[in-house]
C-alpha cells in the first residue's frame, strides 16, 4: 500500500493529471480498464512512455488497484460524466474501506452529484465532486480546481489538489473548497456557460470584423491589439486560429459551420430556468449553437428568404471592442448572477471572491476582467453596483448600440451582442411591461393581480367584460 493517490480513467484529461501528479512528486496509482479487442494494458503502456511515471504503479485490475493506495484512499475519477461515474462507482465498492474518499473531476451533473454523495456516504464512502476546468494543456501544467463536498473529506485531498493547480497571480492554488455537495460541480456548469458566451461573443465580433473587410490575419491582428484593454485565454487562443493557415488558405475557413457540444451549456441553461435567474446570454449562445447547427435548413432558407445586405456597415473597429468589452461585462454579471441565486436557494453560503479568483488561472474564462471580479467581489454580491464598473457600461454601451443597431440593418447575427443590451435595457427598467401581462393573466384565469397603489400586497382580481 505505498500510493498516495489514484486515477482512474486514463482518457486525455486522467493522462494529464496523472503527470501532474508525478511531476510534483506524489507517488500514484494509475488504472484503466482493460479495452476489449486491445492487446496492450493501457496503463502500462502510458507509464513506459513517460519518465516521470517510473515511480508510479500502473493497474488493470481494480483490487490490485485498490490494494495499492494508503488508507484512506483517494480515489480520483477522470471518466465519461453521466452513467458511467455510476458503473465505476458499483465497480470500486466491494473493495473500498470505511472513510475511503472518492473524487468526481468530470463534467457531472450537479443533481447527480448530490445524489451519489448521499448513497455513498450511506456505505460509509466519502465523496467530492470537483469541477476541473483548462482542457489537456491545463490539466498537465495546472488546472483550476472546484471541488465540494465534506470539508474534512476535502481536507484530506486538499495537498493533492492544490499542489497541481494553477496559482493565482499571488502565488495562491485556483483550488479552494467551494462548499457542500454539488456546488462545485454546479459552478464548473456555470463557467462552461460563461464560456459559451465569451466564445459566442467572440465569433460575433469576427463575423463583424470580416463584413468590415478584414481577412482572417487581419482579424487576428485586431484581436491581438485588444490584448492591452480585454485580456482573455479565449481572446488569445481566437487570434492564434485566425491566424493558422492550411496550404493557401486559412483554417478557419475550411471548418464547417456546425458547433457541438457536450450538454453543460444546456444544463446551465436548465439550471437557470429552474431556479427563476434570467441567464440570457447563455441560453442565447446555446441556442446559437443549435440554430448553427440546422446547416441543411439554413442553406434551404437562406435561398427562400435572402437576407437585406442593403447598407454598408457605418461602424469602427473600437466600436466593435467596446461593445464586446460591454457584453463581456453582463455576461460576467449574469453567470455570477446565478451562482449567488443558487448559493441562496440550496443554502451553499457559496464565497463569490473565492470562485473568481480560482477563475483566474487555469481555467478557459481566466481573463483581466476575471481578476477585477475578485476584488470587486470583497464590496458585493452585484457587479453593477460597483462604482467603476457601472462607469465602464455607462461609456460602453453607445458603441454596443450602435455596433448592434448597424448590424441589425445588415442582417449580421449577433445575438449576444443584441441579448447583452436587451438585458441591461430591462434590468434598469423602472417600470416594466410585465403590468399588462399581469393583466391578461388576470383577464383569463383570474390569476389576480397586485396593484402599485395598494401597498397591502392584497391579491386583487378584476371582472375584465
Ligand atoms: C473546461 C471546458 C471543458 C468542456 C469542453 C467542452 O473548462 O476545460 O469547459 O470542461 O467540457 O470545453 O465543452 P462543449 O463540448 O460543451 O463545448
Amino acid at each position: 500500500n505505498t500510493s498516495e493517490f489514484g486515477l482512474f480513467g486514463l482518457g486525455v484529461m486522467g493522462k494529464s493529471l496523472c503527470r501532474n501528479l508525478a511531476n510534483n512528486g506524489f507517488k500514484i496509482s494509475m488504472f484503466n480498464r482493460h479495452v476489449d479487442g486491445i492487446e496492450v494494458d493501457v496503463a502500462k503502456n502510458f507509464k513506459a512512455q513517460y519518465s516521470e511515471l517510473s515511480q508510479a504503479q500502473a493497474f488493470d485490475d481494480i483490487s490490485e488497484f485498490v490494494n495499492s493506495l494508503q488508507q484512506p484512499r483517494r480515489i480520483m475519477l477522470m471518466v465519461n460524466a453521466g452513467k458511467t461515474i455510476d458503473y465505476v462507482i458499483e465497480d470500486l465498492l466491494p473493495h473500498l474501506s470505511e472513510n475511503d474518499i472518492i473524487i468526481d473531476g468530470g463534467n457531472s451533473n450537479y443533481k447527480k452529484t448530490k445524489e451519489r454523495y448521499d448513497y455513498l456516504k450511506a456505505k460509509g464512502i466519502r465523496f467530492i465532486g470537483t469541477g476541473v476546468s483548462g482542457g489537456e494543456e491545463g490539466a498537465l501544467k495546472g488546472p483550476s480546481i472546484m471541488p465540494s463536498g465534506d470539508k474534512d473529506a476535502y481536507d484530506k485531498v486538499a495537498p493533492f489538489l492544490e499542489t497541481i493547480s494553477a496559482k493565482d497571480k499571488n502565488g495562491l492554488p485556483c483550488c479552494t473548497y467551494v462548499g457542500p455537495e454539488g456546488s462545485g460541480q454546479f459552478i464548473k456548469m456555470v463557467h462552461n456557460g460563461v464560456e459559451y458566451v465569451e466564445m459566442q461573443l467572440l465569433a460575433e465580433v469576427s463575423t463583424i470584423l470580416e463584413a468590415l473587410g478584414q481577412n482572417p490575419d487581419g482579424i487576428s491582428q485586431t484581436l491581438e491589439s485588444w490584448k492591452n484593454s480585454a485580456n482573455s485565454y479565449l481572446l488569445e487562443i481566437t487570434t492564434s486560429i485566425f491566424k493558422k493557415k492550411e496550404g493557401n488558405d486559412w483554417l478557419v475557413n475550411k471548418i464547417l459551420d456546425k458547433a457541438g457540444n457536450k450538454g453543460t451549456g444546456n444544463w446551465t441553461t436548465i439550471a437557470s430556468a429552474e431556479l427563476g435567474v434570467p441567464s440570457t446570454l447563455i441560453s442565447s449562445a446555446l441556442f446559437s449553437r443549435y440554430i448553427s447547427f440546422y446547416k441543411e435548413e439554413r442553406l434551404q432558407l437562406s435561398e427562400l428568404i435572402e437576407t437585406e445586405n442593403t447598407s454598408e456597415l457605418n461602424i469602427t473597429t473600437n466600436a466593435v471592442l467596446e461593445a464586446y468589452q460591454f457584453a463581456r461585462i453582463i455576461n460576467h454579471y449574469q453567470g455570477f448572477k446565478l451562482i449567488s441565486e443558487a448559493s441562496i436557494k440550496f443554502e451553499w453560503n457559496l464565497n463569490l471572491s473565492e470562485i473568481a479568483r480560482i477563475w483566474t488561472n487555469g481555467c478557459i474564462i481566466r481573463s483581466t476582467l476575471m481578476e477585477e471580479l475578485v476584488s470587486i467581489f470583497k464590496e458585493t454580491t452585484n457587479i453593477l453596483t460597483n462604482t467603476e464598473l457601472i462607469e465602464q457600461v455607462k461609456q460602453l454601451k453607445p458603441s454596443a448600440k450602435k455596433v448592434v443597431s448597424q448590424c441589425l440593418l445588415n442582417d449580421l447575427t449577433t445575438p449576444a451582442l443584441s441579448e447583452a443590451i436587451q438585458f441591461l435595457n430591462g434590468i434598469t427598467t423602472k417600470y416594466a411591461s410585465a403590468n399588462v401581462i399581469q393583466a391578461q393573466r388576470d383577464y383569463f384565469g383570474a390569476h389576480t393581480y397586485l396593484r402599485l397603489d395598494d401597498p397591502s400586497g392584497k391579491p386583487h382580481h378584476t371582472n375584465w367584460v
